[in-house]
């Protein structure tokens, strides 16, 4: 989603400024083009040579170039960005934000930038907490520049507390979050990710390898463009920032069920991407089940299918996005599942040498509609898998 944009990165005089050499590599990877401005200071702590060979663009911190006198027009950088992220943002550099000092070219730029502005503080947890500070970081709040708040950690002084800076990853989310269309601003949204694990006795339980990425990305891309999601997460350690998801975390395909069946009444829009088990133990054995000489077999019982539950009770103004893992006939099964679960759309996985699917990063898809027509697509991250997802579902609530 960053493909193309441009955003301009201000690095003050902060130890954090390491940070800014990911931070720029990883938007560079997202093809988003980068320029960089730094304060005289900021020179102390990272060389401008990493960041412009980072950035693929020379990195400027003065008015003018000493050797030939080159103007370096600050206006014009500043109407340049899309986005302009002041990381690390030092003390010192919030107070002349919030007082529009300009004794440098970073200032300049800030004072010229016409496109929304981030900043990352990074100080020391007692200077965070001055009053001064905190009186510059709500002036800047109300200019309208967003703050990318502080984590709580060690800090290089080697005092726990707040005021390191955010991790790249992180500012970067808040990047898309800030760029992004917001198409579905005001709808809600619900999402289900992860396992199901189905318990035979208090210690044991069937699941599977879902890891939740897939569902994760998804509710992530949901919230950039402005839903408020509702993420049923099964069992899984993935976790994320970005803001605007409520997550519930649930454990069996019941509680799932039952989750996902009170939240559909107020979603426009709900894709189950969870792996439910098909099929629960019929008897949880309420104490740890004993070894045996002979053999032990298990009952099971067919699970409820939320998706199917969902497409029953889904009004004409809902979307319903349904997954389809196959190994064989792949196609025919996702084209007949659509339909009888009632979805709009299907997204079939196919568990193939190229396409692993569990647990990795990339996914090759096809999205069969309603109508039987098909998408096919190349293999991609999760997260542009998402994206695509999220375009689709948006044209569709556009159309209805
Ligand atoms: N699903 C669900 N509740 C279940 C089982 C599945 O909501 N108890 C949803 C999944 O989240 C997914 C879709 O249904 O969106 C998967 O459909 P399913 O019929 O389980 O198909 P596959 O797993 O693809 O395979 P099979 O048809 O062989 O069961």
């Amino acid at each position: 989603m960053l493909k193309g944009k441009k955003i301009l990165i201000g690095v003050t005089a902060s130890i954090a400024a390491y940070k800014v050499a990911y931070l720029v590599r990883i938007l560079k990877k997202e093809n988003a083009e980068v320029k960089v401005v730094m304060t005289p200071s900021a020179f102390d702590f990272i060389t401008p040579l990493t960041l412009s060979v980072l950035s693929g663009n020379p990195v400027l911190s003065t008015f003018s170039s000493k050797e030939d006198g080159t103007w370096n027009n600050h206006v014009e950088l500043g109407l340049w960005a899309d986005v302009m992220v002041i990381a690390p943002a030092s003390a010192n550099t919030m107070s002349k934000m919030a007082n529009g000092a300009c004794d440098n070219l970073m200032m300049a730029v800030y004072l010229s930038a016409k496109c929304p502005v981030l900043f990352a503080p990074a100080m020391d947890l007692d200077m965070y907490k001055h009053p001064a500070t905190l009186e510059n970081i709500a002036k800047l709040k109300s200019f309208g520049n967003k703050m990318i708040q502080p984590g709580y950690g060690e800090l290089a002084s080697g005092l726990f507390g707040e005021g390191r800076m955010a991790e790249p990853e992180e500012i970067v989310e808040h990047i898309e979050l800030q760029l992004s269309e917001k198409k579905l601003k005001g709808k809600k949204a619900l999402v289900s990710a992860g396992p199901t694990y189905e318990a035979i006795d208090p210690v044991r339980f069937i699941g599977n390898h879902s890891s939740g990425k897939m569902g994760v990305a998804i509710a992530e891309e949901l919230a950039r463009n402005g839903a408020d999601v509702t993420l049923v997460m099964g069992p899984s350690n993935i976790t994320s920032k970005v803001p605007g998801i409520t997550t519930v975390h649930v454990l069996s395909s019941e509680d799932m069920f039952k989750v996902c069946d009170e939240a559909f009444v107020n979603a426009d829009i709900a894709v189950m991407a969870a792996a439910v088990a098909d099929y629960t133990p019929t008897e949880k054995a309420a104490q740890k089940i004993k070894k045996k000489e002979i053999d032990l077999s298990l009952q099971l019982t067919k699970t409820k299918d939320i998706l199917m539950h969902l497409g029953t009770i889904k009004k004409a103004s809902q979307v319903l996005v349904g997954f389809a893992l196959e190994t064989e006939n792949g196609l025919e099964n996702a084209t007949e599942k659509v339909k009888r679960k009632n979805a709009d759309f299907i997204v079939l996985n196919s568990l193939t040498a190229e396409n692993k699917g569990f647990g990795v990063d990339f996914n090759k898809v096809q999205f069969i509609d309603n109508n039987s027509a098909v998408e096919a697509f190349e293999s991609k991250s999760k997260k542009e898998v998402a994206t695509d997802i999220v375009s689709k579902i948006a044209k569709i609530i556009k159309s209805k």
